[in-house]
């Protein structure tokens, strides 16, 4: 009994001007035909019936969310009133299928990332989930890091098992500058992927455990589902739960207690993941994939371009034709209503943007 919980409440400010509140990256086909949302839910069908697929968002997103996945039931889209960060999201879901079946394994998935290896991917799921049934177990899938990264949880691995997971030493999420450059050169650090296997029963007992006050009100509030009250006690309790994320709340106390070690596994992820964090990672995305950059390493999305001397460019305008003269590492996105200039190395900072934006009114 394998059921996939979604996790697609993220704000996502980075891909101003195409996202917005109620736009968000999980719900833009950045990539391709289908949207993030979409692709993620495409790419669990072997392993879940769509039915048992739950997603946890929040209202502004939910109508787009139900418009693309219509084989999700409604009911299935549940709806945050306030935003409480991973760990509540992923815990009430941890409460609900508890009451269905405390053995079902949860899978917990960011709505919005890359996978280029759907097959590497479902096999390194089935394994996932095999560990994660046959005990109390927490599975981790970890990506071999490239950069010193600030912005991810990084797992230290210790022993590999015969059937090559590795044991999980330590778990450190977001490190600063030098703690991910000492990590990365270890050698024997992954990142964390944003993707865990366990119990239903495994992940209400660890709210349980780190989250003692959160733990009885998402209780309360899983019992009030199917109910007709069940929307006034979601609205009345969950804002009160602690605001913060599974990584923090979970992984980091759970790797630091000795007697626990055990239970934490990483399961290598070498599956084309990428999630995708700004207009330059998804430039280098799209750089690595064939036929989207011409000669001189420049992706244009539009209706026609001509580059001339120009060099690394991103662009994105679909009705436009584009012309490129004597630039380089440009960003330029076009929508209805505004334009985004930046380069790549300043496109983390478009978050910025919208936060000045949002201030402003
Ligand atoms: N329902 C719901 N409610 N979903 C949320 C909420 C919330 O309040 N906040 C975030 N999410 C969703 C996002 O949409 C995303 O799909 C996922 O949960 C992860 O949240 P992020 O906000 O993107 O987390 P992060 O990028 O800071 O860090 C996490 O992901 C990294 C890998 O991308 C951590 O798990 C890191 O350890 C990890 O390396
Ligand atoms: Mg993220």
């Amino acid at each position: 009994d394998f059921r996939p919980i979604i996790l697609a409440g993220g704000s996502g400010t980075r891909f101003w001007p195409r996202s917005r509140r109620a736009r968000a990256k999980q719900v833009l086909a950045l990539d391709g035909e289908r949207t993030m949302i979409q692709r993620t839910v495409d790419r669990l069908a072997p392993l879940a019936k769509r039915e048992e697929i739950w997603v946890i968002t929040n209202d502004l997103l939910s109508p787009a969310i139900c418009g693309q996945l219509d084989v999700v039931p409604d009911e299935q889209v549940v709806c945050e009133p306030a935003a409480r960060n991973t760990a509540p999201a992923a815990g009430l879901a941890a409460f609900l299928v508890e009451r269905i079946n405390p053995d079902a394994v949860l899978g917990i998935f960011p709505a919005d990332h890359v996978i280029t290896d759907e097959a590497a991917f479902l096999s390194v799921l089935e394994h996932g989930i095999k560990i994660a049934a046959a005990a109390e177990n927490i599975v981790v899938l970890g990506v071999t890091p490239t950069r010193p990264e600030t912005g991810y949880g990084y797992i230290e691995t210790g022993s590999a098992l015969d059937d090559g997971s590795l044991r999980v030493r330590r778990f450190t999420e977001k490190p600063n500058r030098e703690r991910a450059e000492a990590f990365v050169a270890a050698g024997n650090y992954h990142w964390n992927s944003g993707i865990f296997v366990w119990s239903a029963r495994t992940l209400a007992n660890a709210i349980r455990e780190h989250l003692s006050e959160t733990a009885p009100i998402l209780e309360e509030i899983a019992a009030a589902y199917g109910t007709p009250e069940f929307r006034k006690v979601f609205e009345k309790l969950y804002p009160r739960c602690e605001n913060i994320s599974v990584d923090y709340a979970v992984l980091e106390p759970r790797s630091a207690k000795g007697e626990h070690h055990s239970s934490l596994y990483c399961l290598p992820a070498n599956f084309g993941w990428n999630d995708l964090g700004s207009w330059a990672a998804l430039y280098e995305h799209q750089l690595e994939q064939a036929n989207m950059a011409d000669k001189y390493e420049n992706v244009t999305e539009s209706a026609g371009s001509m580059p001339l001397d120009a060099h690394g460019n991103y662009v994105y305008s679909p009705r436009k034709f584009v012309a490129l003269v004597g630039v380089e590492d440009l960003v330029v996105v076009e929508t209805d209503d505004a334009i985004l200039i930046t380069t790549r190395h300043h496109s983390q900072d478009v978050g910025k943007i919208v936060k000045q934006l949002a201030t402003n009114g």
